[in-house]
């Protein structure tokens, strides 16, 4: 798809924001805007706040889709990039330029994937984030959000709660480049006195997420009347938040957080996996028979839960979307959006579908 604010990649070409309409405009870099989480941030903080001007820098991965911000294409505040945050020269010619701030969501995000192969984990999520932090260091960035997960605490018993003192105990090849980040992330500010701030939110869900991910590939499994495969027994258990809630709450980090803090970020919304693959089936209106289970994520981390008082006491945050209301949502979403997960339900996708659950 042609983007027409995209800016080609050629170091010489600056990018050039500043006065609008006499209002002084501050440059944001977001990594990773063609994502699912990312592009609702951008969505949300082009929307909320007129004085930021965002450049989109990503590599466009296979998770990677110029359609999420297709409504947002010919928005002058908004340009994009294509590039890897692993790479200097990259990384380096969109921070040069008067940039004040960085939202950093750029990763290799699914623990399946992962699985089968750790390589561009850690590349991305711990070589492309050291890297990122070095330029940013170079060119006097003001505030730096880091965007991490629950999965870095590891696992949690049938009681308790995370806080942002829980010893970090990854489990999986994509927690643990997570958690890497994270301590590089801690690392720079400790050192260099570096403005970071890190948050760790629970599951997502919401619009445009990508149909590897439990409910989206669940939603779209149900609408083609295909099985959607629980892996082991469906007793573990997930602190649902919707995407906007997760946004609102990195979005108050931005603004308010304290340099060097992690904040926690869930959506209080606990759930067994069987438990919402039910409230799928009864959104749909499909047979529960479309349940297969198949053979367990290696590794899976039982239950995660959050406590998130320190950003709701800090920062004036909290969740505000009622699981089973976002849901009914979220499902009429991707029941209004079939052309966009068509165009991902193709070729490599296939391949991974096979790959994944071919043999379960
Ligand atoms: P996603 O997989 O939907 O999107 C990731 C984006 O990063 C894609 O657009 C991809 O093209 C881009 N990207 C990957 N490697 C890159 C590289 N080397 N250089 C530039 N761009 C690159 O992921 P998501 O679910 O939107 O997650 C975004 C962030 O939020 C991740 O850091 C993830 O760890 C974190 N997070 C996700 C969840 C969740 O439930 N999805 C929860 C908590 C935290
Ligand atoms: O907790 C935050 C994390 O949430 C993020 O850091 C990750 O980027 C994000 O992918 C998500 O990780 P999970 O592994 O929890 O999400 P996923 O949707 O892959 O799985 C949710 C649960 O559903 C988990 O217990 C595994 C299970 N599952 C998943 C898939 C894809 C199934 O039972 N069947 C499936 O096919």
């Amino acid at each position: 798809m042609i983007f027409p604010n995209t800016i080609e990649k050629s170091y010489f070409i600056p990018i050039t924001f500043g006065i609008h309409k006499g209002l002084f405009m501050e440059k944001l870099v977001v990594t990773g805007g063609c994502g699912f989480i990312g592009s609702n941030f951008i969505r949300m903080i082009l929307e909320k706040e007129p004085t930021v001007e965002v450049i989109n820098f990503d590599l466009l991965t296979y998770a990677g889709n110029l359609a999420n911000l297709k409504d947002l294409e010919k928005n002058p505040r908004l340009k994009f990039f294509k590039g890897d945050i692993a790479n200097k020269q990259d990384v380096d010619a969109v921070l040069k330029d008067g940039v004040s701030s960085v939202v950093h969501f750029a990763a290799e995000s699914h623990v399946d994937r992962s699985i089968l192969d750790s390589g561009p984990f850690i590349r991305s999520n711990i070589v492309g984030t050291q890297v990122l932090l070095d330029s940013a260091r170079a060119h006097n960035i003001k505030r730096f959000v880091h965007v991490s997960t629950d999965e870095v605490y590891g696992s949690l018993g049938d009681t308790g709660f995370f806080t942002e003192d829980t010893p970090l105990a990854p489990n999986s090849p994509y927690s643990a480049s997570k958690a890497s980040s994270d301590l590089i992330v801690r690392s720079y500010v400790h050192t260099f006195g570096f403005p970071a701030m890190t948050t760790r939110c629970s599951n997502n869900y919401g619009p445009y997420q990508f149909p590897e991910k439990l409910i989206p590939l669940f939603i779209s499994n149900l609408q083609r009347n295909e099985q959607v495969p629980v892996y082991g027994d469906g007793l573990n258990v997930r602190d649902w938040i919707h995407v906007n809630d997760h946004c609102s709450g990195i979005l108050a980090v931005l603004r308010k957080g304290r340099v060097g803090e992690v904040y926690n970020l869930g959506g209080k919304s606990e759930r067994t996996n069987l438990e919402l693959t039910h409230a799928l089936l009864n959104n749909l209106q499909k047979p529960h028979s479309l349940i297969r289970y198949v053979k367990d994520r290696p590794g899976h981390d039982k239950r995660y839960a959050i406590d998130c008082s320190k950003a709701e006491k800090e920062l004036g945050w909290t969740p505000t979307v009622i699981f089973e209301e976002g849901l009914k949502h979220t499902v009429e979403w991707y029941l209004a959006n079939t052309d966009w997960i068509n165009s991902i339900r193709t070729g490599d996708y296939l391949s991974y579908y096979q790959k994944q659950y071919g043999h379960r």
